[in-house]
C-alpha cells in the first residue's frame, strides 16, 4: 500500500507488521465485541447539518482543556505497553503529541518509565492512574508523576476488575522478555506471571489492582496531590453527577475502547446525556470508535470539550513510529479543518448541537 490516506488504511497496514498476538490485544474487546463494533458504527448515524455561506476562509481549530491550550481538540489516550508496537514506543508518542501540540496521556502500564516519557519532550502529559491494592504503590505513581511535571491525573474507573478478553486468553497473552510494566520496577510489579493457559494481563490485573476502590478514591486522591483529576469511563448521567458531587475536575465518557464490560452503549449514544447532567460544572471528554475528523466534530457538536484516539495511534506508532502518530495526527487534523469549513462552522466554539442531526432520540435523556 502506498501512503495511508485515512486511518482505517493505517490499521490494515499495521495488522501485517505485527504479531498477531500484539495486533489483537489492541484491537480486541470484551467478550463478543459488540460494543467494540459498536463505538466506531455509532458515530455514522449522526448527520452532520451543514451551514453555507459562511467565511470558512481561517479555520481555528485550537481549543482548551484544564486551562492547557491545545492546538486542536484531541488528546492521546491511554494505551499500554506501546514498545509492542515499536521499539521507541511511549517516547515516540510522546514527541508527535508534542509536535502536534496536544496532550498525550501517558498509561500506568507504560513500557518506559513515566520519568522517562516526560524527558523525551516538552509537551503536555497527564498521568493515567490504576489504583494498586497496595495504596502506598499508588501513591509513589502520583507522587512520580506529580514530580515528574505531568499536569493532571486520570482515574481508570471502569476497571475494577479486567473485562473478559477472548482474544488474549485466547493468544495466551503476555509480555515479551524484554518488555516491561516499568513503571512498577521500583514496586517489584514489573512482570506478568507465567501461565499455561489464559492471559497473563487478566491474571495480573486480578492480582494487583484494588476491586474495592469507591468515590471515597477521589477525597483520598485529593489529600495526595495537588493535580487537577479527571475521571476516565463515566457512561450515565448519575455517575457524571456523582462526579461534580466529588469534585473532580474533568470527566471521560468512555467504555474503555469496549475492553472492559460488553453490551454498554458506545460512548456517541450516551454523550450528551452525560454533558447535560453536567451543564457547566465541569469538562466532558470522550473516547471510543473516533476514526474521522468528522466524527470528531460530531463529539463537540454534542458537546464533548475535546476526544481522546486511542488504537489509531498505535497503528501509525506500529507502521512508522513517531512518524506514523505524527502523520495519524496530521490526518485528523486535516479532515477536522475540513468539515469545519464544509460544515460552515470555522471554530471550535461555533461547533453547537445544532450542527448535527438527532436520530433515533440518540439525544434524548
Ligand atoms: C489496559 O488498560 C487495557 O485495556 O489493556
Amino acid at each position: 500500500m502506498e501512503q495511508p490516506l485515512n486511518l482505517q488504511e493505517y490499521e490494515q497496514l499495521a495488522r501485517e507488521r505485527l504479531p498477531a498476538m500484539v495486533y489483537d490485544y489492541y484491537a480486541g474487546g470484551a467478550g463478543g465485541e459488540q460494543t467494540l463494533r459498536e463505538n466506531v458504527e455509532a458515530w455514522a448515524r449522526l448527520r452532520i447539518r451543514p451551514r453555507v455561506l459562511v467565511n470558512v476562509g481561517e479555520r481555528d481549530l485550537t481549543t482548551s482543556v484544564l486551562g492547557q491550550a491545545l492546538a486542536m481538540p484531541v488528546l492521546l489516550a491511554p494505551c499500554a505497553f506501546n514498545t509492542l508496537a515499536h521499539p521507541k514506543g511511549e517516547l515516540a508518542v510522546a514527541r508527535a503529541a508534542a509536535a502536534a501540540g496536544i496532550i498525550h496521556v501517558v498509561s500506568t502500564a507504560s513500557t518506559i518509565r513515566l520519568e522517562d516519557v516526560a524527558a523525551a519532550s516538552g509537551g503536555l502529559r497527564w498521568f493515567q492512574l490504576y489504583c494498586y491494592r497496595d495504596r502506598e504503590v499508588t501513591r509513589t505513581l502520583v507522587k512520580r508523576a506529580e514530580a515528574a511535571g505531568y499536569s493532571a491525573l486520570c482515574l481508570t474507573a471502569d476497571m475494577p476488575i479486567a473485562g473478559n478478553r477472548e482474544r488474549d486468553a485466547r493468544n495466551r497473552f503476555a509480555l515479551p522478555e524484554d518488555t516491561r510494566w516499568a513503571n512498577l520496577e521500583d514496586a517489584g510489579l514489573h512482570q506478568m506471571p507465567a501461565l499455561s493457559e489464559g492471559s497473563a494481563l487478566a491474571r495480573y490485573f486480578a492480582d494487583l489492582l484494588d476491586p474495592c476502590i469507591t468515590w471515597e478514591l477521589i477525597a483520598w486522591l485529593r489529600e495526595t496531590t495537588r493535580l487537577p483529576i479527571v475521571v476516565k469511563g463515566i457512561l450515565t448521567h448519575e455517575d457524571a453527577s456523582l462526579a461534580v458531587e466529588h469534585g473532580v475536575d474533568a470527566i471521560i465518557v468512555s467504555n474503555h475502547g469496549g475492553r472492559q464490560l460488553d453490551g454498554v452503549a458506545p460512548t456517541c449514544e450516551v454523550l450528551a446525556e452525560v454533558v447535560d447532567a453536567v451543564g457547566e460544572k465541569l469538562k466532558v471528554l470522550v473516547d471510543g470508535g473516533i476514526r474521522r475528523g468528522s466524527d470528531i466534530f460530531k463529539a463537540l457538536a454534542l458537546g464533548a470539550r475535546a476526544v481522546l484516539i486511542g488504537r489509531p495511534y498505535l497503528w501509525g506508532l506500529a507502521v512508522a513510529g513517531e512518524a506514523g502518530v505524527r502523520r495519524v495526527l496530521k490526518l485528523l487534523r486535516d479532515e477536522l479543518s475540513l468539515t469545519m469549513g464544509l460544515a460552515g462552522r470555522p471554530t471550535v466554539a461555533s461547533i453547537d448541537r445544532s450542527a448535527v442531526r438527532e436520530l433515533n432520540g440518540m439525544l434524548r435523556r
